[in-house]
């Protein structure tokens, strides 16, 4: 007989099914809008700055003067990571994947908190705020790790400006600041995508900040979630130019092909953070000697749109990021961490919310296995 946990329907990826409740992030695939605690982006893009947003993700409201001084304070951009810290980077970027380096920084701090014992909410949201405070120069250390290069530290308590000083080693304009500013504040929350789940899942254990947030970078590494920029933009790279647009697509598409930054399972329009990064992504190109680049991409979204835009295919976040980046200065195998830099506040607002009203996950699977009872077999008279 059957029993019942052999029987159920399988919600494969867990797609389409609603497993939490939250005030924190909406993202609507129809109307093509991405909401952080009901505003639009693009006003966030247009007048916050990325700490302000991270306040709005984690706290539910836009934050008082006083709230922001005291968040600044809490955060301690200001201390940034210790010697030992960027010699571990250092060396974990030699040997291994960027991801790798992140997510053995966030453990390493993690052993060394005594608050990562606790699982009250108190300590949780203090573990939080300090993980975060410390990604910028975490993210900057294997930037310069990626390249040989040496510490740099920067006394600023600008999440942006700090990033891009320790990265670059030198001031950044102000251009470069509101480039990655944007770039952050559209990156910050979106949804329930894998690597936010991760996290969720860890704390539901009530295990700590650290734990989770070391989830959830393990499982953004992947090219499935983190690394889609990277790939569209060694593509756009291998086409060349826009004249070679039509025919490359046209072929790759013949062959079955997923064209890198097309396509979303939530936004069947025009991706609105797409849309935000393309207009800097032009500005940057023109600026920087990359405007071939930009006009490749743009003639692919052109060939593109035209071939599959009736399916719901247009141009994600990942299609103009890339440019962004690279135009910036940045190698591509910084893309991914810089991901993180913004998600973090997406992971720690979204863990945080779980627990306080927690319940541990737990699906199940489909047993397809023999049910048995088989006959169990000493070793030595099992057949070779
Ligand atoms: C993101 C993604 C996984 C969403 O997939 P999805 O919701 O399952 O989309 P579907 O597979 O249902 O797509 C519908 C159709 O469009 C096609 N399609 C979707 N994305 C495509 C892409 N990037 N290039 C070419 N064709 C694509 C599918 O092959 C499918 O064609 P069919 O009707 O002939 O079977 C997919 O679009 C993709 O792999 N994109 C490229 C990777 C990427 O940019 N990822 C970053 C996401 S932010």
């Amino acid at each position: 007989m059957m029993s019942s946990n052999q029987q159920g329907e399988i919600a494969k990826g867990l797609e389409g099914v609603v497993a939490a409740e939250t005030k924190i992030g909406f993202v609507d695939g129809i109307n093509g809008r991405l909401v952080y605690r009901g505003y639009n982006i693009e006003d966030l893009v247009e007048k916050s700055n990325f700490e302000e947003v991270a306040y709005l993700l984690i706290y539910g409201k836009l934050p008082t003067l006083t709230d922001f001084k005291q968040f600044k304070d809490n955060l301690n951009l200001k201390a940034g990571i210790s010697e030992d810290l960027f010699s571990i980077i250092s060396k974990t970027t030699q040997k291994s994947h960027p991801m790798s380096a992140l997510r053995t920084a966030v453990s390493y701090q993690g052993a060394f908190d005594p608050l990562s014992s606790n699982s009250d909410l108190k300590s949780q949201e203090k573990m939080g705020l300090s993980i975060m405070g410390s990604f910028p120069s975490i993210v900057a250390a294997i930037n310069r790790s990626i390249k040989g290069e040496g510490r740099v530290v920067s006394k600023s308590t600008d999440y942006v400006e700090k990033f891009l000083e320790e990265s670059f080693g030198r001031k950044p304009s102000d251009f470069e600041k509101e480039v990655m500013r944007v770039a952050l504040i559209i990156h910050a929350d979106h949804g329930m995508n894998a690597s936010t789940f991760a996290s969720m899942v860890t704390i539901s254990t009530l295990s700590d900040m650290y734990s989770a947030v070391t989830s959830a970078v393990s499982s953004l590494k992947g090219p499935l979630h983190g690394g889609a920029n990277e790939k569209s933009l060694e593509m756009l790279e291998k086409i060349g130019s826009p004249k070679n647009a039509e025919k490359v697509i046209s072929e790759m598409l013949e062959k079955k092909e997923k064209i890198m930054g097309f396509g979303h399972r939530v936004y069947k329009v025009y991706d609105p953070r797409a849309k935000i990064l393309k207009v800097y992504a032009k500005q940057l190109a023109e600026k920087t000697g990359h405007k071939d680049l930009f006009d490749t991409a743009e003639e692919v979204e052109k060939v593109m749109v035209s071939k599959l835009g009736s399916k719901g295919i247009f141009p994600n976040v990942d299609f103009y990021s890339g440019i962004v980046y690279k135009s910036l200065g940045f190698d591509s195998k910084i893309f991914t961490p810089i991901f993180a830099l913004a998600r973090i506040s997406g992971w720690f607002a979204r863990s945080f919310e779980y627990l306080h009203d927690n319940r541990l996950f737990r699906p199940r699977s489909l047993y397809k296995g023999e049910v048995g009872p088989l006959k169990y077999l000493p070793i030595n008279e099992r057949k070779q």
